[in-house]
């Protein structure tokens, strides 16, 4: 039976039986191996791996599973993959099943999935390093393919109906950790930030922008308060030279802000993911993706994403409530105002679930990480307004 804690240990890459009585019952969420250590333990330690043998068993069980699920181990490649307990919960990849994995990344996603026992995975990247990760799994693994596309394309990729697509939006810890590629205000890059192929950098904008369109970028993207003191202080600066630099542009937001903020915060964040999120065309990417999915989802197929950052969240929220035929609830004063579409999706199991501490403690980029999941419903594939 599963290990302890201590005896697994918090770092190494073990092969666990998550569920060794769930082997003999396809039909249950867990079942085989996972490269992942600690996933599940506590849900084992709780004693909710009993099979569940219903549809209603099946979500009763996700539910419980979810908050308590952990993840404090890397994977084979030694990047974490975000709630990765919470992600194969709600996908439930039972053998023969097909999965499209819309940001590859380092593959954490797809390789769980496969380990699970899916028929198929399509891992989907706009980012060349990415896909270049991808070729060397499928050379191993043949049930697995790699597209170098944006998931807004979903739609052209795909061909047949899949039983699951996941998200993990934003950027990667590859492309965080590569000064290179310029995400990043702690080492010195050029100020890039492109995941792929997109028609500007993030020097372009700083660079060409009027103050009032980067002070509307930064605010509306960065949630920045500080926004228009920083643009201005852009403007200022490019004047005598332009940026080419993360640090450069680091330092001058620096100056300008002072050591006023968040303890722990750097001044430049805000910034840098603006300028991410504009670059890549974040958001836009995101709805498109989001309508993409739902028309490449068999009925009964699960949508499940993870996103950082709040105003991604609330696309997804948004989208999910018209999708699933939710009205958004204008005031609880007032009763809901009449669903104006057939449903697409319906939700699953809680509405949103967050990494608990020992993930954070073991992956600190994983703190703002939500994660939402749904279920086709229908086959019509209407674009939904968000
Ligand atoms: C957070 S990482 C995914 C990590 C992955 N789940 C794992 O376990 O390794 C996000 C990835 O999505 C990719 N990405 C972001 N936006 C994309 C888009 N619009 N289309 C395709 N890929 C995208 C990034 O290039 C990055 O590799």
């Amino acid at each position: 039976m599963l290990a302890g804690r201590q005896e697994l240990g918090l770092t190494g890459q073990h092969w666990v039986h998550l569920c060794p009585v769930n082997v003999k019952e396809p039909h249950v969420p867990f079942h085989g191996q996972y490269p992942l250590g600690l996933v599940g333990t506590s849900v084992l330690e709780k004693g909710n791996h009993r099979a569940a043998s219903t549809k209603h068993q099946q979500e009763k069980l996700w539910e419980k599973v979810i908050p308590k699920v952990d993840n404090l181990t890397m994977d084979n490649s030694g990047h974490y993959p975000v709630l990765i307990g919470a992600v194969l919960a709600a996908l439930q990849p039972v053998s023969g099943s097909r999965f499209v994995d819309a940001t590859f990344g380092g593959g954490g996603y797809s390789r769980a999935l496969l380990d699970a026992g899916a028929a198929t995975v399509v891992g989907v990247d706009r980012d060349p390093t990415a896909v270049e990760r991808g070729r060397a799994l499928a050379a191993e693994e043949a049930r697995f393919r790699v597209v170098e596309a944006c998931f807004g394309d979903l739609a052209d990729v795909v061909d047949d109906p899949v039983d699951g697509i996941v998200f993990d939006v934003g950027v990667s810890s590859f492309q965080l950790d590569a000064p290179e590629r310029g995400f990043s205000f702690r080492a010195d890059g050029p100020l890039d930030m492109r995941m792929g192929a997109a028609p500007r950098t993030a020097a372009d904008l700083v660079n060409e922008l009027q103050e009032a369109e980067l002070a509307d970028l930064i605010k509306r993207l960065g949630e920045e308060p500080q926004a228009r003191r920083i643009a201005h202080a852009i403007v200022q600066r490019r004047r005598q030279r332009p940026f080419t630099r993360t640090l450069d542009l680091a330092d001058v937001i620096r100056a300008t802000l002072g050591r006023g903020g968040k303890p722990g915060i750097d001044p430049a964040t805000r910034t840098f993911q603006a300028l991410r999120m504009a670059v890549n065309d974040e958001l836009g990417e995101l709805e498109r993706g989001l309508n993409a999915a739902v028309s490449r989802l068999a009925v009964g197929g699960r949508l499940v994403i993870v996103s950082f950052h709040s105003l991604e969240d609330r696309l997804v929220k948004r989208f999910l409530r018209s999708a699933t035929g939710e009205t958004p609830q204008v005031s609880r004063h007032r009763p809901p105002v009449e669903a104006s579409s057939a449903a697409l999706l319906e939700p699953m199991g809680r509405r949103v679930v967050r990494p608990d501490g020992a993930e954070i403690a073991a992956n600190p980029r994983a703190r703002s990480a939500r994660l939402r999941a749904a279920r086709r419903v229908a086959t019509d594939g209407t674009e939904v307004a968000t």
